[in-house]
């Protein structure tokens, strides 16, 4: 039987994601052994995950190296990458938003400089309001660039909102909300649909 190929994101939202399929039917015991692997299989059950690192998931599903995976709503809309999102998992729950030091006032005479990993989020976001901007790309510890005054705001993913609060920042407007979606590969979806559609509705009765 041929393996269905699974691109789970590493990390602790990965867990979770991988009790959402194991929950539906998708079980591998060996993904709990405390190891470096990456690749698990079950043949019984013809699924096979693989951990890849969250960014990269789409990249895997997109090309068919994975024909399906879990991905942040922020990946998606950052690369638009061509997929098919099938289902929101509820999990993973975040926000995208406009983040600046406390106090920090807007002056719409200036250009923006504003700072993010999320770079098209970011432009689409200002060019909804026709607001001038100066993108800083940055990988990483985006909070510290308005404290060194690096940029005037950030655009960043907050979760419980703790990062900003310690850094005294605070959320100056959100973009939009992000949970986990499924993606499927679009000739993936084609030739196993059934398959993909039974793991949905287990994870839709599971989820009710
Ligand atoms: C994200 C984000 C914030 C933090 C927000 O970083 O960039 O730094 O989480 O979470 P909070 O609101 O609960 O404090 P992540 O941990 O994903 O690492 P990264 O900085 O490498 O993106």
């Amino acid at each position: 039987m041929k393996m269905l190929n699974v691109a789970l994101p590493k990390g602790r939202l990965g867990e979770k994601v991988y009790e959402q399929f194991a929950a539906a039917g998708f079980e591998c015991p060996s993904i709990k052994e405390n190891n470096r692997k990456l690749i698990f299989e079950n043949e019984e059950c013809g699924v096979r995950y693989f951990w890849a690192k969250p960014s990269d998931v789409a990249i895997y599903v997109e090309r068919g190296a994975a024909d399906i995976g879990v991905c942040g709503k922020d990946i998606l809309l950052e690369y638009s990458p061509d997929v098919y999102e099938l289902y929101d998992l509820d999990i993973g729950k975040c926000r995208m938003a406009v983040a600046a030091k406390k106090g920090f006032t807007d002056d719409r005479e200036r250009t923006l400089k504003v700072a993010t990993k999320f770079t098209n989020i970011a432009k689409n976001y200002y060019d909804s309001l026709g607001r001038d901007i100066d993108i800083i790309h940055l990988n990483g510890s985006i909070e510290i660039a308005p404290i060194l005054g690096l940029s005037d705001v950030i655009v960043d993913i907050v979760e419980t909102g703790t990062t900003l609060k310690e850094n005294d920042l605070e959320v100056v407007e959100t973009i939009v909300p992000i949970s986990a979606r499924l993606i499927a590969n679009k000739a993936s979806f084609k030739f196993k649909s059934e398959l993909v559609e039974k793991i949905i509705r287990s994870m839709e009765n599971n989820n009710d």
